[in-house]
């Protein structure tokens, strides 16, 4: 039996899991709300909340595994990408307790990690990860790429965007209608009752696996500025068939990519990560795309698509039989280098 701790602060959410082998015993988030009010995240505020956050969420997970300290195998941390200051003190700790009980440390790349929490294990009798090769786009906030996974650790980046990330593009597009931060989860809300076809928004035209979405922004944004002088409520008046429109556009051009993805590599095993992927259109569309093109699909639990340090453990776990441990001499890292 190996229990790892899995240690996740590279952005604004706190968060600790314990798994047993490739099973997931707890998985506990503090989210910090005091970003809400900036409209965006705050460095210098996340590492100070993170601070307040870790030792509470980590007591709070291993009591909710009814585990105790002794019986941790290991602690795996998010060693990038993201905050410096926030990834410093998840790592901090995880060194920390590691040397106190004389155990290994694994350091997780929350990228891969994304992706590997596919391979966490729900115990049910008709689960199954997987298979390799099989493609995973992965949308957060930070991040939008298509992954050819080839192993556990054998990933390669086949198209990624080239300007801001599909979770900016929701909570920008949020931003112009103003709305709350982050704007993702809202406009998923608003758009069920909202009609997709209700107005139309510039589509980017980048050749290959890439993907823009800095145009879609600015058609946003002339969109409404030309709108809003003929009537000043348009946005109150129009919410619901604005964010339908703005999310059916972002969602055609991750579906569309994941085609020419898909017919490119021959791969028909997909699967979507990320915090981008909990939106419910996108999970529509796939499972459409499933039907149409036989595709088998792999869409997380919506607790293991936003960041959550289950995906931490089960990576951890992954590279723990590998025996690929870490050093006490790891430093975090601000940008993806897989
Ligand atoms: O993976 P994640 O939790 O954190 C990062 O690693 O960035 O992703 C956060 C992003 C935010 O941009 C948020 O607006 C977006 O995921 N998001 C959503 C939904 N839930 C979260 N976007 C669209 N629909 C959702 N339901
Ligand atoms: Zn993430």
């Amino acid at each position: 039996m190996v229990f790892i701790l899995g240690i996740e602060s590279s952005c604004d959410d706190t968060s600790a899991a314990i798994s047993r082998n490739d099973v997931i015993l707890s998985n506990i988030t503090a989210n910090q709300d005091i970003h809400r009010n900036f409209g965006g995240v705050v460095p210098e505020l996340a590492s100070r909340a993170h601070q307040q956050n870790i030792i509470p969420v980590i007591e709070t997970a291993l009591k909710t595994a009814n585990i105790s300290k002794k019986d941790i195998s290991a602690v795996a941390f998010t060693k990038g990408p993201g905050l410096l200051g926030s990834l410093l003190v998840g790592i901090s700790f995880a060194k920390a307790f590691a040397l106190g009980a004389g155990i290994p440390i694994l350091e997780v790349d929350h990228l891969q990690a994304h992706v590997l929490a596919h391979f966490i294990n729900d115990g049910s009798p008709t689960w199954s990860p997987p298979g390799f090769p099989f493609l995973c786009l992965t949308v957060s906030g930070g991040h939008t790429q298509i992954v050819r996974v080839n192993d556990f650790f054998d990933m390669e980046i086949i198209g990624q965007t080239i300007d801001d990330a599909a979770g900016e593009a929701f909570d920008k597009s949020a931003k112009l209608m103003n709305m709350g931060y982050p704007g993702g989860p809202l406009i998923d809300q608003y758009a069920k009752e909202g009609n997709p076809d209700a107005f139309r928004f510039a589509k980017p035209n980048i050749p290959g696996l890439d993907f823009s979405f800095s145009g879609l922004k600015t058609s946003i944004l002339y969109f409404l500025r030309d709108k809003l002088k003929e009537d000043k409520e348009f946005i109150e008046n129009n919410r619901n068939d604005l964010c339908a429109s703005v999310q059916s556009t972002i969602v055609s051009i991750l579906i569309q990519k994941l085609l020419s993805a898909s017919d490119m590599t021959g791969i028909k095993e997909i699967a979507i990560a990320g915090g981008v992927s909990a939106n419910s259109s996108l999970r529509d569309e796939l499972m459409n795309a499933r039907d149409l093109y036989q595709w088998k699909v792999f869409i997380p639990k919506l607790e293991y698509s936003t960041d959550n340090a289950a995906m931490i453990a089960i990576t951890g776990y992954l590279k723990y039989i590998r025996k690929d441990f870490g050093s006490q001499e790891s430093t975090p890292y601000a940008r993806s280098n897989f």
